[in-house]
């Protein structure tokens, strides 16, 4: 039985897309979570928040569906960095015909890292409208129309706008990206049969963020339960990936911050995602040969050696995005920005958008040495 159910799982998958499968089976989950989401949240600047905690703390299932949410959010990222190692370890990339799947997966980069930020927006608590105040700031720094954007991001922002995008705009667009990057050739095999057995071989993985998102949860209890302004320094949080581009806004000032921030992600993204259209046909000869080699051989020896090169890649990688981030006291804020500490404290100003009112909101190192050290900025 056991071995009828392994032979069974194991015929037509790719393991050497495990982590391939994997992202598409996160993609999936968040879909889902996401649809039951949509029933309780309330897009509204005053009842947003309340809509959530309610969720939270007496929905049945609603505290570890939110937290899932979150922990898929963060994890989505890390296993599609392990699929990309893979991928580029195995050149076959390089290829004329598997080309467009390459750049349709690195695009696709770009709705999942919007869905972030808008997904942390949502909910209308103190983070979400410090990173409502960061997307204007970050978008003053593009070139020519930077200071349009800003006022663009600022004037254009309402809940109800950035509920749309995040549930519909950018899901939409990841879809058509993942079917063109994949779905369009899976469906002669059956997506169905590719979901089922993709979710069994990720299993343990699944198992893993169910309980993570048990335990390491995000705190809604306040004003009765407060947590420490450090608290979520050191936890993975989905919000890392976006802190990455604002950090020089801490750090540097004047032409630095563009730079490092526009102009070196941008072209990083750029020459990463079309990496098969420009290379040499030299390359892409020897990367036939060296598929070829990868196809019809191999033996263990080659296996490990490989795993080693990916596991290594990962460990640099994710090492990077930690130092950049471990710091952040994601769950902290709560601490002093809640209503025992008054209305002032307590709810996100309605001058929001008002930064004559709110001045500290233009000053970029203020409010990145907020989010980072709360208890020493403020
Ligand atoms: C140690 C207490 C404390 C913690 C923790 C804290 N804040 Fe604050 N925060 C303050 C105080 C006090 C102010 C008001 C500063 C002022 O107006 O001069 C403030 C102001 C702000 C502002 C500026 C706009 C406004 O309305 O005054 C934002 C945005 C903000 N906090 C976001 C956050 C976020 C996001 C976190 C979590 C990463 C956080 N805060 C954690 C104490 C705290």
């Amino acid at each position: 039985m056991k071995n009828k159910l392994l032979s069974y799982v194991s015929e037509k998958i790719h393991w050497r897309h495990f982590f391939g499968g994997l992202s598409f089976i996160l993609i999936i989950l968040q879909l889902i979570i996401g649809i039951f989401l949509v029933f309780f949240y309330e897009p509204s600047l005053s009842d947003a928040y309340k809509s959530v905690q309610h969720l939270t703390n007496n929905v049945t299932g609603g505290s570890l569906l939110r937290n899932l949410h979150r922990w898929i959010a963060f994890s989505l990222f890390l296993s599609i960095i392990i699929h990309t190692i893979r991928c580029i370890l195995r050149l076959d990339f390089l290829s004329q015909a598997k080309r467009i799947l390459w750049l349709t997966g690195g695009i696709s980069l770009l709705p999942l890292f919007l869905l972030i930020i808008t997904g942390v927006i949502l909910p209308w608590e103190w983070k979400g409208y410090w990173l409502m105040e960061m997307i204007p700031n970050y978008s003053e720094f593009v070139p020519f129309i930077g200071s349009e954007l800003k006022t663009f991001f600022i004037n254009t922002f309402t809940l109800p706008r950035y509920e749309v995008i995040h549930i519909l705009l950018l899901p939409m667009t990841l879809l058509i990206l993942v079917d063109y990057h994949f779905l369009n050739r899976l469906r002669k095999r059956g997506v169905f049969q590719y979901i089922f057995r993709h979710t069994i071989i990720s299993l343990p993985i699944l198992m893993v963020l169910l309980i993570l998102s048990k335990h390491i949860t995000i705190p809604t209890e306040d004003p009765q339960v407060i947590p420490f302004p450090l608290e979520g320094g050191h936890t993975p949080a989905a919000e890392w990936y976006f802190l990455i581009p604002l950090l020089p806004l801490m750090y540097y000032k004047g032409k630095l911050i563009p730079f490092l921030s526009i102009y070196l992600p941008f072209a990083a993204f750029l020459s990463f995602a079309f990496l098969p259209y420009y290379l040499r046909s030299r390359i892409v000869q020897e990367a036939d040969i060296i598929r070829e080699n990868n196809n019809f051989g191999g033996g263990i020896f080659k296996k490990v050696v490989k795993g080693f090169i990916v596991i290594l890649l990962f460990a640099v990688i994710s090492s990077l995005i930690y130092l950049g981030a471990y710091n952040s006291p994601t769950f902290g804020c709560n601490s002093c920005h809640n209503l025992n500490n008054g209305i002032r404290m307590g709810v996100p100003p309605a001058a929001f958008k008002d930064r004559n009112v709110l001045p500290n909101l233009n000053d970029n190192q203020w409010m990145m040495g907020h989010w980072f050290y709360p208890d020493t900025v403020y």
